[in-house]
């Protein structure tokens, strides 16, 4: 089976790349991004370039390598940055996505697309596949859209809706929460953290398995891919305060309000994964094994 990652210099592209290496051995991988490779391992797969943005180069790439199935990574994915450049969020997160979805159908692969929780306004612990979606941020509304241009056109598909996913790989263009949570104990800086955001974490390297899984899996489905522990943004720094013997003297508790951050985040939300559990096999670590492995110790 042939697979294409777009975005594969990203934290979950580099993910799906590693877990591919190590496990699937049967898997021909073709590992796509703008710009040179940055994953650390070059070789056990192929790589091309290609900018999702552009149409003629998503054409030569997906024409000349015809997989069998596309994970669809790449997206703009800095959520201030789509409130501010709204045409680059639409270009690339519901465009290359109509386009992507158009050559699925020419080239017959099956699509796996990447969605958010940011579609969901978070006013309840948890949420099932079938909620009501009602997005706050542009971010949140340019997901959506692409979510309904794939159950528009796709023949083929599975999408995968995610949340405040984390994890370590080579060269990351962004940090994530652990990491940044790790690095701002250590040194002992001051910080503020919401205590009024909720959410169920996701290691990278179990979302990358629930991409794989739902790539070998035969029908149309959405499948909420995230960790099994709920918790608050608030409680998750304290977590890692007290798993390093950190102090958290220097960290106060703020309400999301007081940040003035440009995009609206849902407070609280947590995805339910209690379907791609049972279709899929998903077994996702716990949050304590996840953040041993993102951290590294
Ligand atoms: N991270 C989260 O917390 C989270 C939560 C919910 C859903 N998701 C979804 O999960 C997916 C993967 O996210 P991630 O965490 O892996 O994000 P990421 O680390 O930001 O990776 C996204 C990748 O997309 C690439 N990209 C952007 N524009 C491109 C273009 N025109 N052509 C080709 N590649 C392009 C970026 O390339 P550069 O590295 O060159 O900038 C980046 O490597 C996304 O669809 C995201 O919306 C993520």
């Amino acid at each position: 089976m042939k697979v294409l990652v777009t975005g594969s210099n990203g934290l979950l592209g580099q993910k799906i790349t590693d877990l591919v290496l190590s496990k699937y051995p049967n898997i021909h991988l073709v590992a796509t991004a703008r710009g040179e490779n940055r994953h650390a391992v070059k070789s056990g797969y192929a790589y091309e370039e290609m900018d999702i943005s552009n149409l003629d180069s998503l054409q030569t790439v997906l024409d000349s390598e015809k997989p069998d199935v596309v994970i669809h990574t790449a997206a703009m994915t800095q959520v201030d940055e789509c409130e501010f450049q709204k045409e680059e969020c639409v270009s690339l997160n519901i465009t290359a996505v109509e386009n992507i979805v158009k050559l699925s159908k020419k080239l017959n692969f099956r699509l796996i697309h990447l969605s958010t929780d940011f579609i969901f306004d978070g006013t309840k612990k948890m949420y099932k596949e079938d909620e009501q979606p009602n997005p706050l941020s542009y971010y949140g509304w340019s997901k959506l859209e692409s979510e309904k241009a794939v159950l528009r056109n796709s023949t083929n598909y599975a999408i995968l809706r995610t949340v405040l996913v984390y994890g370590t790989v080579s060269d990351m263009s962004r940090s994530n929460i652990m990491l940044w949570a790790y690095n701002t104990l250590r040194d002992g800086k001051e910080a503020k953290v919401v205590d009024d955001q909720f959410r169920t974490p996701t290691l990278a390297d179990d979302l990358a398995q629930g991409c794989l899984l739902a790539a070998l899996y035969n029908g149309n489905e959405i499948f909420n891919i995230a960790g099994k522990d709920y918790i608050g943004i608030y409680e998750l720094v304290e977590k890692i305060a007290d798993m390093y013997g950190f102090d958290m003297k220097n960290i106060s508790k703020v309400s999301s309000s007081t940040l003035n951050q440009p995009a609206k985040r849902p407070p609280i939300i947590g995805l339910d994964i209690s379907k791609a559990q049972e279709m899929l096999g998903y077994n996702p670590h716990s949050l304590e094994e996840g953040i041993r492995i993102c951290i590294g110790k």
